[in-house]
């Protein structure tokens, strides 16, 4: 495993992560958390994600017993959460950055995750009413009262970014260092090029999410929905027609050949080309139980074989040529 900087922060993250969304609570109860967390651990894994609306504060819940349960050196990782959404209808509580919220939401999270402090929180989608100044400085006071270190952003559009930055420069304030942006083999247009400027003139970090497209890119849905698969959850049908769309499942079949010449699984490709991106600081992963960590987790050990032809390779399956202008 292989560390890399957070954008020019200081930090360093190992270029594997692990997050909890859609697994912990619903499919992993503590006892599987630990065995998750330690399996990456184990693998050099130093950072944990998370978000306060995952299983609606649960989510946090479940780490922060396997956290305690594990005790491990606290020095040893890194822990996030992020606000947005809420976990409250109030009507100052629900998709929200406004000051009070986050200074709440703080608070709240670092008792379900029984830590002192987060080493990273991010504001989980831009708020379009709340001032980008008035997050810019709540952000700034929560890393000064020692709740969290670093901050950042996610799925925010590059102008947001750049804003905040700029306010945090001209009041002397925390600035935010990273973007927690999606990136997969079928979604790469953003992180490939509206964020580029901001990596380059700004050192912004990435750490990125949703790597195998929710396990489409696993090639478990080829044959249809498997029953103990994310997709056949209670609540997931919005991912039904994303994991059997015909074109999608064509080219994770292409892709097979791949695997089998690199002699990985269809997973480990799929993560290994995340990590072959300079600007990825780190490929955050989701598991449902232990074996998925361990497959997951030699992607590193692939990485290193996606020469430039194969990368082409890939390429000329999943990019779709766009028509030459005039
Ligand atoms: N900032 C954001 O807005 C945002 C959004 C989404 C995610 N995230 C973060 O990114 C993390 C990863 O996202 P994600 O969970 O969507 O990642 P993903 O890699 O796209 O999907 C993970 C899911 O795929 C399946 N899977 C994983 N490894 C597999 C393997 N080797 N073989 C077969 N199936 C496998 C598992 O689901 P099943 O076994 O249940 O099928 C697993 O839960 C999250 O935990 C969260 O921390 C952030």
């Amino acid at each position: 495993m292989e560390y890399r900087h957070l954008g020019k922060a200081g930090i360093q993250v190992s270029e594997l992560s692990f997050g909890s969304w859609v697994t912990f609570h619903n499919q992993a109860d503590v006892k599987a958390a630990v065995e998750m967390m330690s399996a990456a651990y184990e693998a050099c894994v130093n950072f944990f994600d998370n978000a306060e609306v995952y299983a609606d504060g649960k989510s946090e819940e479940v780490m922060g017993a396997a956290l305690k349960q594990l005790s491990w050196r606290r020095s040893s990782y890194l822990v996030s959460t992020k606000f947005y959404w809420g976990i409250q209808e109030g009507v100052n509580e629900k998709n929200t950055l406004n000051r009070k919220r986050l200074i709440e939401g703080i608070n709240g999270s670092l008792q379900r995750l029984q830590l002192e402090y987060v080493d990273l929180i991010y504001c989980h989608r831009p708020d379009k009413t709340t001032p980008i100044e008035e997050t810019v400085w709540a952000m700034h006071n929560i890393i000064e009262w020692g709740k969290a270190i670093y901050w950042g952003t996610s799925q925010w559009s590059a102008a947001e970014i750049v804003a905040a930055i700029e306010i945090a420069e001209r009041h002397h304030l925390h600035k935010p260092v990273t973007e927690q942006p999606i990136y997969n083999l079928f979604e790469r247009q953003r992180l490939s090029n509206e964020y580029l400027r901001v990596y380059k003139d700004y050192g912004y970090g990435t750490t990125t999410f949703s790597p195998l497209a929710s396990g489409l890119l696993s090639g478990k849905y080829g044959k249809g929905i498997p029953k103990n698969s994310r997709a056949a959850l209670e609540g997931y049908d919005w991912l039904h027609n994303h994991v059997t769309d015909k074109e999608k499942l064509a080219k994770v079949q292409a892709l097979e050949s791949i695997a089998t010449e690199l002699d990985c699984t269809l997973s480990q490709l799929a993560l290994a080309w995340c990590l072959k991106n300079p600007f990825v600081s780190t490929v955050i992963t989701g598991a449902s139980r232990v074996g998925q960590v361990h497959e997951n987790m030699k992607a590193s050990e692939v990485a290193p074989k996606l020469t430039p032809e194969i990368l082409e390779q890939i390429d000329s399956i999943f990019v779709v040529k766009e028509e030459e202008e005039d």
